[in-house]
């Protein structure tokens, strides 16, 4: 199993700050927008002498917030369809769990969010990419390329839009591609959706929720992580049609007891928020989006395509090694006490050689801040390749 790339050059950005040095950092989707006051208002209020179990399927109160949230998009989802997970990523490894045996396949467009190589290695299911270029914007390859990458052993399509690290925002045709494969190859669609407010230029996301004819193949995964920047509540859902699935998900959830009681509370207060926080979170990420795009793109030698989804973006960097780089950045490199942390791109990958001159950004730091972050990578960049003749 992996370490995981955002994370395991965590030591080195601490011993940085700990050498006097200022991080930025790009390198994970913590978004540094606050979370609604609700979240704690509601906190406040418990009034519980005991913090109990929960129920194992999730506080109903959660539950029904969120089969009214799943109305904004016409997705209709009864109370005993969804359950209540430790973050997006239980309900990942759940999602796993319930459709594969020991050494089944997943199918997963790439690059993709890397921790879905530890949810399935855990439970020795294995990862079949389906590669994804740059050049194409990240959009899926043809219907005959996607079946060419299925085997006996593939059981389900594992896919995350809008997407992490590509920012792709895939169409409707695109998921109805993946439908008719889905159809056709008796595949389950595991549909991470933690982004689905997070869409730019007008575009929206469809979700799997919205396609006909896979309803008892889909499993919708979300999370209050990004949509109401609250990653540390630990809070998801899966949800689904399917009586046996949503029955040996929920033996899952009896094993593992719970979610935590008062952060379901909280949980529930955020899905009462008002659209108008999500759409100024919108605007924001927006902003963010153009700044890093505009930045990237005047350093001489990034190659990057403009994400229209999520909040990150795949840069390909004039280096040799985006690994020894990011590292030498936090080891090597500082302007006025000031560096910046990345994650390298090659474990976004499951095909060996891919990505190892891309980074991933996560554009998630307040305006200021981002703003120096981009300029310190291109001040790396070059220092980099001067240090490296
Ligand atoms: C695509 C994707 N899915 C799931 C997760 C996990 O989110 P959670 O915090 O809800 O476990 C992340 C976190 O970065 C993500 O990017």
């Amino acid at each position: 199993m992996q370490a995981s790339p955002v994370r395991k050059l965590v030591p080195f950005a601490q011993q940085a700050q700990k050498n006097g040095k200022t991080v930025y950092h790009l390198n994970i989707g913590q978004p540094d927008i606050k979370t609604p006051s609700e979240f704690m208002d509601a906190i406040r209020a418990f009034d519980e002498e005991t913090i109990a179990y929960s129920v194992s399927n999730g506080d109903p109160k959660l539950i029904k917030a969120i089969s009214e949230y799943y109305k904004r998009f016409d997705m209709h989802y009864a109370e005993d369809e969804i359950l209540i997970t430790n973050g997006g990523s239980e309900a990942l490894i759940f999602a796993a769990i319930a459709t594969c045996n020991a050494g089944d396949e997943i199918l997963v467009p790439e690059p993709f969010y890397t921790n879905y190589n530890g949810f399935t290695i855990a439970v020795d299911v294995k990862i079949k990419p389906i590669t994804t270029k740059a050049e194409d914007g990240f959009h899926l390859p043809s219907k005959e390329e996607i079946l060419a990458c299925i085997t006996p052993k593939t059981k389900a399509i594992m896919i995350s839009n809008p997407g992490n690290p590509t920012g792709v925002v895939y169409s409707r045709q695109e998921l109805e591609i993946l439908a008719e494969v889905a159809i056709e190859k008796d595949l389950f669609i595991i549909s991470d959706e933690v982004y689905r407010e997070f869409t730019y230029d007008g575009l929206t996301c469809t979700s799997f929720g919205n396609i006909d004819g896979v309803e008892d193949r889909v499993m919708i995964v979300d999370s209050v992580s990004k949509r109401y920047s609250a990653c540390g509540a630990r809070i998801g859902s899966i949800c689904t049609k399917n009586k046996e699935l949503i029955t040996n998900l929920i033996k899952l959830c009896q094993s593992r007891l719970c979610v935590p009681t008062l952060e379901q509370v909280g949980a529930t207060a955020l899905y009462g928020v008002s659209q108008d926080y999500l759409d100024e979170v919108n605007v924001e990420y927006q902003k963010h989006r153009d700044i890093t795009y505009n930045a990237l793109s005047k350093i001489d030698g990034v190659i990057c395509e403009k994400p229209t989804g999520a909040f990150y973006v795949i840069a390909k960097l004039p280096i040799d090694n985006a690994e020894k780089f990011a590292l030498w950045m936090l080891t090597d490199f500082a302007d006025k006490d000031e560096t910046v942390m990345v994650s390298p791109a090659a474990d976004f990958y499951a095909t060996k050689g891919l990505g190892v001159d891309e980074i991933r950004i996560a554009y998630i730091l307040e305006e200021k801040s981002l703003v120096r972050a981009l300029e310190l990578l291109d001040l790396g960049i070059k220092a980099y390749n001067k240090a490296h003749k």
